[in-house]
Order: C-alpha cells, then sequence, then structure tokens
C-alpha cells in the first residue's frame, strides 16, 4: 500500500476486519488487561519503585508485541517513562499519546471487596487499582495499536507514545522528561486519555483541566509536648495556632482570602456559563448520591462552575498532639496540615504558593514557629473547543458510543497538559473514557468494560479522523494546516 491511499482505506465507520480481530482476541485482551492491573505500580510510595519498573517493563513488551517500534523504558529522575513509536503514516499528521501507568494507593484496604491488585471481571466492569485510571486507557491504545496493524498493517497517523509513571504524584519528573527528548517528541497534536465521560455512558471531552499547588503547613511549639495544665494559658498551642491558620484562609462565603489569589483568574464567558447549565446534572441527586446534608462552595457558583472553573483550597490531612483512646492532657509540641489549592487558568502554582506562604506568615500566631514547604504543582490547562482536532474526537465519540459527547471542564489535574501545550507547543486534546463513578483514587476502581472496548474503537477512529481533516487540508485544497 502506499501512503497517497491511506486516508481511503481508513474509513471512519465500523471497520469490519477490526472488528474481527477484536472478536477474535477478546479473551486474550482482558487477560493481558489484568496482567498489567496485577502488578502493584503505587508512585507515591518507595517500597513500590521496582514495582512501577516492573509495569514499565510490561508496557513496553506489549507496545512491541503489537507493532511499535523504537520501544524505550527510558529513564527520568522519577520512575521510568515508557516511550515507543510508529511512524510510517508519511505526510500524516503525529500525534503524542499520552497516559501513566503508575497509580494511586490502595488504602483503606478493608473497604475492597476484592483485593486491588488482583483483578476481576465483575458483572460488566473491569475491578482492581489502576482499571480506570489510567491503565486501563493506556491498555486500550496499545490494543487499538495492535488491532491496527494486524489488520491492516499500518495506521493513518504517525504516533508517539509517552506513557509516565509519575503522574499521581504531580508528575514531578516529566518536564524534565520531556526537554530533554524534545527532539523525538515534534508532533502536530497531543492525544491524552486520562479523563472521564460526563456520567455512566454520556461521552465527554474535557476541555480544561485545573492546575494544583500542594503545600504542608508545619507549626513547632515546644521541643516535647507540656502538661496542659501546667503550661497552659501561659503559652501558645500549636493545634489552635494551625487551626486559627486554616480557618484564615477561606471565609464563610467560600472565598479565599489570600490576597491576590484570584488576580490571573480567566472569568467565564457567558455562552460556557450556559453551556455549563445546560448540561444534564441534577444537583439534588448529586448531593443525595454524596450522602451529604448540604452542598457548599463559593457564593455566586454552581455546582458544576465551582468544581470545573473555580480555584479551591482544600485541606487534605491534619495532624499533631494526642490521637489514642481517652484523654491526655498535653500542649502538643507541633500540628500540621497538608493543604491543596486547585487552580484554574491563567493562575500560576509557583505565584500562587509565594502568596500563601506570605499570607500565612501574616496570620500565623507569634507565640510559635510556623513553616510552609511547597510539596508538588501542576499547571491549569484550557483548550479550545473549536479546535479541529478537538472535534475530531467529537465524531470520533459519536460515532462510537452513538450520542454526541458534551464538552466540561474537569476539577482533577493532568499537570502534563499545560506542559505540552507551553513546553512542546501542542494543541491537547482530552480523549477519556472513564465516569466518575469508576472510582478512581478510591476503593473498589474499576472501569466498564463497554467504555474500555469503546475506547479501543474510539482511538481508532481518532487516528482516521486526524488523517481526514490533514488530507483535506493539504496543499490543493486551502493549503493551510
Ligand atoms: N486522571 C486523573 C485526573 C482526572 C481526575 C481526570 C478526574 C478526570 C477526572 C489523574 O490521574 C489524577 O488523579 N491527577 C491528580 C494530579 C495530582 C496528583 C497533581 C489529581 O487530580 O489529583
Ligand atoms: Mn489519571
Ligand atoms: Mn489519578
Amino acid at each position: 500500500m502506499t501512503t497517497s491511499d491511506l486516508t481511503s482505506t481508513h474509513p471512519s465507520v465500523p471497520d469490519a476486519a477490526l472488528e474481527a480481530y477484536l472478536d477474535a482476541t477478546h479473551e486474550q485482551r482482558l487477560e493481558s488487561y489484568k496482567e498489567f492491573l496485577r502488578i502493584p505500580s503505587i508512585s507515591a510510595l518507595s517500597e513500590h519503585a521496582a514495582d512501577c519498573r516492573a509495569a514499565a517493563t510490561w508496557l513496553a513488551d506489549a507496545l512491541a508485541g503489537a507493532g511499535a517500534e523504537h520501544v524505550e523504558v527510558s529513564e527520568s529522575t522519577g520512575h521510568p517513562v515508557v516511550y515507543a513509536d510508529w511512524l510510517h503514516a508519511e505526510g500524516a499528521p503525529t500525534v503524542v499519546v499520552y497516559g501513566h501507568y503508575d497509580v494511586q494507593p490502595v488504602d483503606p484496604l478493608d473497604l475492597w471487596t476484592s483485593p486491588p491488585f488482583e483483578p476481576v471481571i465483575v458483572g460488566d466492569r473491569m475491578l482492581g487499582r489502576g482499571a480506570a485510571d489510567d491503565k486501563g486507557q493506556v491498555h486500550l491504545h496499545v490494543v487499538a495499536l495492535e488491532g491496527l496493524l494486524k489488520t491492516r498493517g499500518s495506521l493513518p497517523v504517525n504516533v508517539k507514545y509517552v506513557f509516565e509513571g509519575d503522574e499521581e504524584f504531580e508528575s514531578a519528573h516529566l518536564d524534565t522528561w520531556l526537554e530533554a527528548n524534545r527532539g523525538r517528541l515534534a508532533a502536530d497534536v497531543a492525544v491524552i486519555s486520562d479523563t472521564g465521560f460526563f456520567d455512566g455512558n454520556l461521552p465527554a471531552i474535557t476541555v480544561s483541566l485545573r492546575g494544583i499547588c500542594y503545600i504542608q503547613i508545619d507549626v513547632e511549639g515546644t521541643a516535647l509536648d507540656l502538661h496542659s495544665g501546667q503550661f497552659g494559658g501561659a503559652v501558645e498551642n500549636p493545634a489552635n495556632a494551625l487551626a486559627q491558620i486554616i480557618a484564615a484562609l477561606k471565609g464563610p462565603d467560600g472565598r479565599i482570602r489570600v490576597p491576590g489569589f484570584y488576580d490571573d483568574v480567566v472569568p467565564l464567558g457567558d455562552a460556557e456559563r450556559a453551556a455549563l447549565a445546560e448540561l444534564p446534572f441534577d444537583e439534588e441527586a448529586y448531593r443525595e448520591s454524596l450522602g451529604l446534608p448540604a452542598l457548599a462552595g463559593e457564593v455566586g457558583f454552581t455546582t458544576l462552575e465551582r468544581r470545573g472553573t473555580r480555584p479551591t483550597l482544600d485541606v487534605n490531612g491534619i495532624w499533631g498532639g494526642f490521637q489514642g483512646e481517652g484523654s491526655k492532657t498535653i500542649i502538643p509540641a507541633h500540628a500540621h496540615a497538608k493543604v491543596s489549592c486547585r487552580l484554574v487558568a491563567d493562575q500560576d502554582p509557583d505565584r500562587i504558593f509565594e502568596r500563601l506562604e506570605a499570607y500565612i506568615a501574616e496570620v500565623a500566631p507569634p507565640g510559635v514557629r510556623t513553616t510552609v514547604r511547597k510539596l508538588g504543582t501542576g499547571r491549569p490547562s484550557l483548550m479550545p473547543i473549536d479546535h479541529p482536532a478537538t472535534q475530531a474526537a467529537a465524531r470520533a465519540l459519536a460515532a462510537t458510543f452513538g450520542r454526541d459527547p458534551v464538552f466540561i471542564r474537569e476539577g482533577g489535574s493532568i499537570p502534563v497538559g499545560a506542559s505540552f501545550e507551553s513546553r512542546l507547543g501542542l494543541p491537547v486534546v482530552l480523549l477519556g473514557f472513564t465516569p466518575p463513578d469508576d472510582n478512581a483514587h478510591a476503593p473498589n476502581e474499576s472501569m466498564l468494560l463497554a467504555n474500555y472496548e469503546g475506547g479501543i474503537r474510539a482511538i481508532a477512529r481518532m487516528w482516521s479522523e486526524l488523517a481526514a481533516i490533514a488530507t483535506a487540508k493539504s496543499p490543493g485544497s486551502d493549503g493551510t494546516r
């Protein structure tokens, strides 16, 4: 086959040969998916470093088996990055595909209905840590590659796979790796499969991700705990001081009180507000599903606006003093909190850190020593809805799942999204398949097998759609791209 007939041999309508191949390999694909999930690649826990490497190696082997070339377990300053490519679609666009093979910790273990690293199919779902976030979505890319190469011998686009192992750890090492590998990452678009549907079967394209600024506040008093009767009233209590600091961070109106915090927030346009309001979202059912007496958040914004378009400040953990049974009368020597802010375009996590640090120093009571440390950051990103690659993804989803996707703003973060845009100059398309009820990060994480299977087909279609828009725009038509 020559490259000139690539588009005509890659229809975006259902592909009988691919379907037949996927039918014939159904069992082995699920077994391979399970094998991947069995590797406990928890990036945040150093005792799992070898498992992260094992997952990287497993993935590299799977990519090579699928027909990818230049497969490499590439060292980074963190867990290895798996790189592979297939670059024989001459003249066609090049796509960087991103996903992550690392997973979240599994505690609390007793709430899992089956062990997190012993994946099982329960009903219509694959159950296990990483089933949805993000091993399942990485795996479906490998299957799509294999299916296309086995049935057609080629892809309609060039692909460069970048699968990292530190995403659940703020992707702390990926920027350095991207810079070092810039030469081989030249592309036209990045496709990230690490986001979700709006709910069970309503496909969605995420058009923004929040950033993050994660800090730890340490409040130190005396070297040892004090008797709270002998000393109480005469000294500052670090736990009280910490509570005072935290209380100063946010007002009862849900507004963050750090001066300048909102300065760089891009305001929500009327059209976008209207689009959000049209999403099929039942606030009362949402509240009910969470088992909460009421929803809460910043005044003047709806729940969907609060979740996707506004920055936040949340205490993620707080500790200090006596936690045992009964009572112990002490003034604790120290107290601590982990606090994170989700950020939106165009907030800069480093600037937000400086502002937080300065404000906390200002509100901290003088009788204790308070320090603020930066634990991690990630930048927010905002993608253009009308980008041709985004529209191509919308068509691929609609054709596969039989419903037009909705465009959503995601509250979660994928730090590499902003890096692809700013460091590699690539438009980013977030094409993911996991709805919120997949329990990502929680016990009993699972992925709907229908979404996994649909994901494979949607990726195959996406490649055809991307090739088709490039062909339509290549010289001889309007000459632009
Ligand atoms: N896949 C998620 C991001 C995400 C969350 C997408 C919800 C769609 C819906 C990603 O793996 C993740 O968990 N990111 C972390 C990043 C953090 C560690 C910097 C997050 O959002 O907490
Ligand atoms: Mn993820
Ligand atoms: Mn995650």
